[in-house]
């Protein structure tokens, strides 16, 4: 064994994280580019077979090029062993279904084939995308009847993002447009992904580190590729479902840490400006994990700084991320 089993890397275990890596690479981008974690290299499998990352592997008239008509999945893996996989391909799975979009049955085997090529060339930590799109199609939009899906595999080595984020938190822009709860694909995770792009890049603009969706109700609903919780009056509270919010692995996390703490929780909806009222907020998503939330619309959040709950639940995440996934360390080969 190699690594100190003491402590996974890029988790906050015991407090605000001195080193932790995130990579949804929308705070900090720049930095985590540059800082992307040298040695191992990336991973791609495409329809259960590896692939040279850098050559082409798609077809040009792929739905999900010409059309976004597909689903994906990010994931972290944690010393070799993906946090919750089973829940991301549950996610995808009834995507899929609602959307009537066929996936290869042996998902699973191809995320394990494409993991352990990954392990054995050293990548343990890491960023594990899944995109399964409609495959090929004609002009249109109506599916090809033969149309098989397309599922590709591409594992990378996680960015390191500034530090700071997790210590001092990050600042979100209220984006002008909305997220459309009632849209047919409302929480589920398509290739379309345009509005986040979008809401991004005005939310650099106005000098802010993210950005966050309200719903057509005026309800805060989450951000480009995270949700959501504030702490209103004593209250953990996460927006619910029907805000049009992803149903995120790591806000289902969140919500199982608070399940068994003496802390008030609940899933409701919030308005702008019990957000700005809150005492404190973070975002939670896979890659990034706990991200404390402490400027919004250029003015402070609570104190300003990660509150107390937010710390906690930092902790208390990488906690569990080291119960779920370092413990299987010995059974990944090295
Ligand atoms: C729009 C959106 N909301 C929430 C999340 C967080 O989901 P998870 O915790 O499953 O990563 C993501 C993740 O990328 C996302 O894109």
């Amino acid at each position: 064994m190699t690594a100190d089993r003491t402590r996974a890397p890029n988790v906050p275990v015991g407090g605000p994280p001195r080193e932790i890596a995130a990579a949804d690479a929308h705070v900090g981008d720049a930095q985590a580019a540059d800082a992307h974690t040298a040695g191992a290299a990336p991973v791609v499998w495409v329809n259960g077979r590896p692939a040279d990352t850098h050559a082409p592997h798609l077809s040009a008239l792929d739905r999900g090029f010409t059309l976004a008509d597909g689903l994906f999945e990010t994931m972290r893996a944690y010393d070799g062993t993906i946090f919750r996989a089973d829940r991301h391909l549950a996610r995808l799975r009834a995507g899929a279904a609602a959307f009537g979009l066929p996936v290869p049955d042996a998902l699973e085997t191809m995320l394990d084939g494409a993991l352990d090529a990954a392990r054995r060339g050293g990548l343990r930590d890491a960023v594990v995308r899944l995109t399964v799109s409609r495959g090929v199609g004609v002009p249109g939009v109506a599916p090809a009847p033969t149309a098989e899906p397309t599922a590709v595999v591409a594992v990378h080595p996680v960015p390191r993002f500034d530090p700071a984020i997790y210590a001092r938190g990050i600042s979100a822009h209220v984006a002008t447009g909305r997220r459309n709860e009632r849209a047919q694909t409302a929480g589920l995770k398509t290739l379309a992904y345009t509005d986040a792009v979008a809401a991004l890049a005005e939310a650099r603009q106005a000098g802010a580190d993210d950005a966050l969706f309200l719903d057509t109700e005026e309800h805060v609903s989450e951000a480009t590729s995270s949700n959501i919780f504030l702490m209103r009056r004593g209250t953990l509270v996460t927006p619910p479902l029907s805000c049009g919010v992803l149903p995120g692995v790591t806000r289902a996390a969140v919500l199982d840490i608070v399940a068994g703490s003496l802390l008030p929780h609940e899933e409701s909806a919030a308005t702008l400006d019990e957000l700005h009222d809150a005492s404190e907020a973070f975002l939670t998503s896979s890659v990034r994990e706990i991200v404390p939330l402490v400027r919004l619309a250029g003015r402070p959040l609570g104190d300003g700084t990660p509150g107390p709950v937010t710390q906690r639940i930092m902790t208390a995440y990488g906690e569990l991320v080291f119960r779920e996934c370092w413990r299987h360390g010995d059974a990944n080969e090295r």
